[in-house]
C-alpha cells in the first residue's frame, strides 16, 4: 500500500511540476519558440519606463537589461584590436581588476595588409573568444572609415584607403567576433576620416565619392557581415551628427540596407532627443548630462534617450513606434547575445591565440624596399648586430586612444631580436633618440620609464659608433601613440617622422651598409634618407607577439607577404585631401575660429571627391614612395598571361579572368594577385583603375598555381548621381592583373555590351 501511495504521489509531483514547468515557462523565455514571437512576448510585459531604460547607457560601457523580466544587461567593450581592461562604473579610468589582461592583437591595419581572408576569420575568432570569456557582449569595432589623409590619427586603428580591400576584410573578422555570440559594432558611421574637429565639424562630401567610398566597407559589414550593431561617428553630415542622422541612419541604413540591427551612438555623439527618436538612433552611449556632473547619482536618467524622451511620452508629444521598434531591435539582439544559451565560452591567452597575433603580424608586414637583399640576415655572416631606437623598446599596446590595451605580454622588438638571433650573433641596442618616455592610459600604466637626460648628439654618438663596429644594423623606428603621433583624439601635425629619427636614419646609413630601418607605424611618413637606405620595412603595431613577428621576418624564417592597405606619398601635398581639400577644414572658417564648439562647426569639403589614394596618384600620375598594394617579397614571383572566359558580356553576365602565379625563387612565399578594372571610356571621369579582386597565393619555390578571379558588372559599376544608382555603362574595359596598383602583370580587354 505505502509503495502504492509513493509511487502515485510521485507521479502527480512530476505530473504538476511539467505542467507546471510549461504552463509558467513564458514565451519570451522559452528556447523552443521562434524569436520573433519571443521578441513580441517579451515587449508585451514591458513597461514604458522599462523599455526607454533599454535605449541609453547605465554605466560608462553598459545598457539596461529588464531586471523584472530577467533579460540581462548589455556589456560593450572597447576595441578593435584586443579587450579593453575593466572600466570603472562611471568613468574612464580602468577599475584595477586584475584580471582582465588580454591578448593584444596587430592593428587593422595589419590585418588588412595581410590580403588574407582567412586570416581575418582567424583574427575575429580570437578576439571574439577573449571578449566572451570577458562576458562582453558588444565589442566596438571594427573601424573601417577610408583613409583619406595620412595625418589621420586614428588610421592605425582603420584597414587602408580603398573600399574593396576594406569591404572584403572586415566581413571575415565580424563574423570570426559574433561566431562566439558577441556582436561587433562596425564603426564609426560614417565620414569620421579624422580627428581634428570630430565633435565640431560638417562634412561634405558628393554623392558619387560617398557610395563609391565611404560607405561601401559599412554595407558591406552590415548586409554581408551582419554586423549586429553599427556605431554611428560624432561628425555632421547634411547638417545632423551622424549618431542621429535621419540621411545616414534611417534613409540609407534601415532603409536602402534593410538593416534590422542596432544603431549604438558614439560615446557622446546625441545632443538632441527629438532627431535620436525620429532619425534612427537605437542605443545612447556616453552622453554629458544637461548640467549635472557626470557621477551624479541618475545622470543616466538626464540622457537624451531617457527622461526627456519618456516625458515626450507621457505628454503625447511623440508615440510610442519609434520606442517599440528600437526595443524590439535590442531584444533582437539579446537573443543573439546575452540571452543566447549555445554561446561558446571563449577563452583567453590561450596558444591558439598567440600564434594568431603572431602569424597576423608576419603576414602583415610589408618589406618595402629590399636592395641587393639585405634582408634577410644572414646568420653566416652577421655575427653582431646594432638594434637602434627607441620604438625597439617602446610597448604600444598601452596608449592611442580607446583601442589601448591592458596586455598579458607585449614582445617587444628588441626583445624578439635578441631571443631570435641572440644565440648565433650579438645583439646590442642603442637609443638613438628620445620620443616618448612614459606610458600610461586610463590608469593602465605601461611601467617603462624610458627616461633619457643624455644630449640628442650624445645618444646619436653612442647610436653611431654602435653601428660603425655592428655587422648589421636595424634601426627600429616611426610613430608611437602618443598625442600628434598615431592617436584618438588628435591628428599628426607633420607628415615627417619626430624626434629627429630622420638626421639618426641619414647617419647611420653613412656608418653601415648593411642597414634595415623598421618603421613601427599606422600611418605613411616622409623618407628623406630613403636613397641611402637599403631596406625598409613597415611593421605596423603588431601587440603581444609584435617582437616575434618581426624577428621571424628579419630572419627569414617567415617570407613577408603584406601589402600597403594605403598609398605612401613622397610628401604631404601629393595627397589629394592636402592638395585639393580641405583638410582640417574650410579655410576661412579655420581663420575665424569655427570648430571650437558645436555651436560653431567648420565645414569640411572633400574636394577631391573619389580621386583619394592611388585613385588619385595614377590619374595625376604623381608618384609615390610607395603604392597602393605594394610588397615585397624573399622569393620571386611571375605571372603567365591572363585570359578571359568571354570576350563581351551582358549586364548580368559574369566574366572569369584565369592566370598562372609561379615561385620563381628559392623560398617558399606568398603574392597577393591584385585585379584592377579600367573604364577605358566613361561619360563621368573615372580613377584610372579600382580594385575588384585580389587572390592570396602560397607557392613552393617552382610551385606554379592557377588562379581565377570573377567579377559581374558591379565591378564595372560607377554610382550615378543624378539617377541614385549604380551604372555599368556598355564599352570597352580592361582588366589589369599584377602585384601592386603600380606593377600590373597582363592585362585583358573585354567588352561590356
Ligand atoms: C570613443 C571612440 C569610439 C570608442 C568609444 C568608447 O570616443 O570614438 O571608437 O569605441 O568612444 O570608448
Amino acid at each position: 500500500m505505502l509503495k502504492k501511495i509513493v509511487f502515485l504521489s510521485l507521479i502527480t509531483l512530476t505530473y504538476t511540476a511539467s505542467t507546471a514547468q510549461t504552463k509558467t515557462t513564458p514565451i519570451y523565455l522559452d528556447d523552443s519558440k521562434p524569436v520573433e514571437q519571443r521578441v513580441k512576448d517579451a515587449l508585451s510585459r514591458m513597461t514604458l519606463e522599462e523599455k526607454v531604460a533599454m535605449l541609453h547607457a547605465q554605466s560608462k560601457f553598459s545598457s539596461a537589461g529588464v531586471p523584472r523580466l530577467g533579460i540581462p544587461e548589455f556589456w560593450t567593450t572597447d576595441g578593435p584590436h584586443g579587450v579593453r581592461a575593466e572600466v570603472k562604473w562611471d568613468e574612464w579610468d580602468q577599475a584595477g581588476w586584475t584580471n582582465d589582461s588580454i591578448i593584444a592583437y596587430p592593428a587593422l591595419t595589419a590585418l588588412s595588409a595581410t590580403w588574407n581572408k582567412k586570416m581575418s576569420w582567424n583574427y575575429g575568432k580570437a578576439l571574439g573568444e577573449e571578449a566572451r570569456y570577458r562576458k562582453k557582449d558588444i565589442l566596438l569595432g571594427p573601424g573601417v572609415n577610408i583613409y583619406r589623409t595620412p595625418l589621420n590619427g586614428r588610421n592605425f586603428e582603420y584597414m587602408g584607403e580603398d573600399p574593396f580591400l576594406t569591404s572584403k576584410m572586415v566581413v571575415p573578422y565580424i563574423q570570426g567576433v559574433q561566431s562566439n555570440g558577441v556582436a561587433t559594432s562596425v564603426k564609426h558611421y560614417a565620414l569620421n576620416n579624422q580627428e581634428m574637429f570630430r565633435h565640431t565639424s560638417n562634412v561634405k562630401v558628393d554623392d558619387r565619392a560617398l557610395h563609391e567610398l565611404y560607405l561601401p566597407p559599412f554595407k558591406a559589414a552590415v548586409t554581408e557581415g551582419d554586423s549586429w550593431t553599427i556605431m554611428g561617428a560624432y561628425d555632421m553630415y547634411k547638417g545632423q551628427y551622424a549618431s542621429q542622422n535621419q540621411y545616414l541612419l534611417n534613409d540609407i541604413l534601415k532603409g536602402e540596407w534593410n538593416y534590422k540591427g542596432v544603431v549604438v551612438s558614439d560615446w557622446g555623439a546625441v545632443n538632441n532627443t527629438e532627431q535620436a527618436i525620429k532619425n534612427g538612433l537605437d542605443l545612447e552611449f556616453g552622453s554629458w548630462t544637461n548640467g549635472l556632473s557626470a557621477g551624479t547619482k541618475n545622470a543616466y536618467d538626464n540622457y537624451y534617450l531617457a527622461q526627456p524622451y519618456l516625458n515626450l511620452i507621457k505628454s503625447g508629444k511623440v508615440g510610442t513606434k519609434e520606442l517599440d521598434d528600437k526595443v524590439t531591435r535590442l531584444l533582437n539582439l539579446a537573443y543573439k547575445t546575452t540571452m543566447n544559451k549555445n554561446k561558446p565560452l571563449g577563452n583567453v591567452g590561450s596558444e591558439d591565440h598567440k600564434a594568431v597575433a603572431k602569424q597576423v603580424g608576419e603576414e602583415g608586414i610589408v618589406l618595402l624596399k629590399n636592395q641587393s637583399n639585405t634582408l634577410p640576415i644572414d646568420l653566416n655572416k652577421v655575427k653582431s648586430i646594432a638594434v637602434i631606437g627607441e620604438n625597439a623598446i617602446k610597448m604600444m599596446t598601452v596608449g592611442g586612444g580607446s583601442s589601448s590595451l591592458k596586455a598579458k605580454y607585449e614582445t617587444l622588438p628588441l626583445d624578439g631580436i635578441k631571443s631570435r638571433f641572440g644565440k648565433q650573433a650579438e645583439v646590442k641596442f642603442a637609443r638613438g633618440y628620445v620620443g616618448d618616455p612614459g606610458g600610461e592610459y586610463n590608469g593602465v600604466k605601461s611601467g617603462q620609464d624610458l627616461k633619457d637626460d643624455r644630449s640628442a648628439e650624445v645618444i646619436l654618438n653612442e647610436a653611431v659608433e654602435l653601428a660603425t663596429k655592428s655587422d648589421f644594423v636595424i634601426f627600429v623606428g616611426g610613430l608611437n601613440k602618443a598625442d600628434h603621433q598615431d592617436a584618438e583624439g588628435v591628428d599628426r601635425k607633420s607628415y615627417g617622422l619626430p624626434y629627429n629619427q630622420d638626421n639618426v636614419i641619414a647617419a647611420l646609413a653613412k656608418a653601415n651598409k648593411n642597414f634595415a630601418v623598421v618603421l613601427v607605424s599606422g600611418n605613411a611618413v616622409a623618407m628623406p634618407w630613403i636613397k641611402d637606405v637599403p631596406a625598409i620595412v613597415e611593421s605596423w603595431y603588431l601587440g603581444s607577439e609584435a617582437g616575434n613577428s618581426l624577428a621571424s621576418v628579419l630572419a627569414g624564417d617567415a617570407n613577408p607577404s603584406g601589402k600597403l592597405p594605403f598609398t605612401f606619398p613622397v610628401k604631404l601635398e601629393d595627397n589629394s585631401a592636402h592638395q585639393l581639400g580641405e583638410y582640417p577644414g574650410n579655410k576661412e572658417e579655420l581663420a575665424a575660429g569655427k570648430g571650437a564648439d558645436q555651436k560653431n562647426p567648420i565645414n569640411i569639403t572633400y574636394n577631391e571627391s573619389i580621386f583619394v589614394g592611388y585613385r588619385w596618384h595614377d590619374t595625376k600620375k604623381i608618384k609615390p614612395l610607395f603604392s597602393f598594394g605594394h610588397g615585397l617579397s624573399y622569393t620571386t614571383f611571375e605571372f603567365g598571361k591572363a585570359k578571359a572566359d568571354k570576350t563581351t558580356i551582358g549586364q548580368d553576365d559574369k566574366i572569369t579572368f584565369t592566370f598562372t602565379v609561379k615561385n620563381t625563387g628559392k623560398k617558399a612565399g606568398a603574392e597577393v594577385a591584385q585585379l584592377y578594372i579600367s573604364d577605358l571610356k566613361s561619360s563621368l571621369p573615372r580613377p584610372t583603375k579600382e580594385l575588384k579582386g585580389f587572390e592570396k597565393v602560397f607557392l613552393n619555390p617552382g610551385e606554379e598555381k592557377e588562379v581565377s578571379i570573377t567579377i559581374d558588372k558591379a565591378a564595372l559599376s560607377f554610382f550615378d548621381a543624378d539617377k541614385h544608382s549604380w551604372v555599368a555603362e556598355p564599352g570597352d574595359f580592361e582588366a589589369l592583373i599584377g602585384n601592386a596598383s603600380d606593377n600590373i602583370k597582363t592585362r585583358v580587354k573585354f567588352t561590356l555590351k
